[in-house]
């Protein structure tokens, strides 16, 4: 455990209210209730403790107290163009960028947004989005989710060997916070613009797979399997596939084809 979040530290310099609870079922979920509840202004939860924090594909999220930062940003919008890829490629950049700021440590991007350290899986975002149609809203709502193992230890069987933490790079408390700061001023600062473009050579530089042999698939199975070649401004993946044919794909997870495996 380490002694997390000063809230006043963290409100003096963070461009958007955030809140900080002790204990919550997933922040995702809590941001869901106050939106269906009328908020109406962009907002940021974190809580200490998530006792059933939420993944992508519906995996769920460890998230033991005080371990890890456990964050929700909710962007009130009528901008059509901001996509669930979008913004979960734009997370990732920005979440890397607040941790090296924070940390000076360079974390790897999986596609579409999870962040690797030392090999192993340290953060992970899942973005919502809930149209104004479905509530009572006169905006559309975009809930950023992201997760960042500090010092997480004791990871469930299943994720032994793929989930780490950054605990041998935390070396005091107060960089919690400006990876924090960093992370919710980065997101503000994107949904200024929707701009993916700004954002995309810091992308393809932290990539762990551009250049890369990997294999391709959704819920039904399989779909592809090639050399990633590129991303594009909506964050779109290119593969070169086994036929030569270049494809793009704006959906589906990946896997690592790695020699002699
Ligand atoms: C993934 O790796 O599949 C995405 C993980 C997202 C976890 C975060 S923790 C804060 C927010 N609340 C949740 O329930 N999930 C996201």
């Amino acid at each position: 455990m380490i002694d997390m979040y000063n809230k006043d530290y963290l409100n003096e310099k963070s461009k958007v209210n955030i809140e900080i609870l002790d204990e919550i079922d997933s922040t995702n979920e809590e941001a869901k209730r106050r939106i269906l509840a009328g908020a109406c202004n962009d907002f940021v939860i974190l809580a200490r403790k998530q006792t059933a924090g939420k993944g992508r594909k519906g995996r769920s999220f460890y998230s033991p107290k005080d371990t890890g930062i456990y964050f929700t940003f909710v962007h009130f919008t009528d901008d059509s163009s901001e996509t669930v890829l979008k913004v979960t490629v734009a997370a990732s950049v920005i979440a890397a960028n607040a941790i090296k700021d924070a940390l000076n440590i360079d974390c790897k991007i999986k596609w579409v947004n999870d962040l690797y350290f030392n090999n192993k899986k340290v953060s992970g975002t899942l973005c919502e989005l809930i149209l104004k149609d479905t509530m009572n809203n006169s905006h559309n709502a975009v809930i950023v989710g992201t997760g960042i193992n500090l010092c997480t230890e004791d990871f469930p069987d299943e994720l032994s060997g793929i989930a780490g933490s950054l605990k041998e790079k935390i070396a005091n408390p107060g960089s919690i916070d400006d990876i924090v700061i960093g992370y919710a001023n980065g997101l503000y600062d994107f949904f200024e613009t929707n701009d993916l473009k700004p954002l995309m050579p810091l992308y393809k530089e932290s990539s762990l797979v551009i250049g890369k042999e990997v294999e391709l698939s959704d819920a039904s199975g399989f779909l592809d399997k090639g050399i990633v070649t590129d991303f594009d401004e909506e964050g779109a993946m290119i593969i070169r596939n086994l036929l030569g044919e270049i494809k793009r794909f704006d959906s589906g997870e990946i896997s690592l084809i790695i020699d002699g495996e």
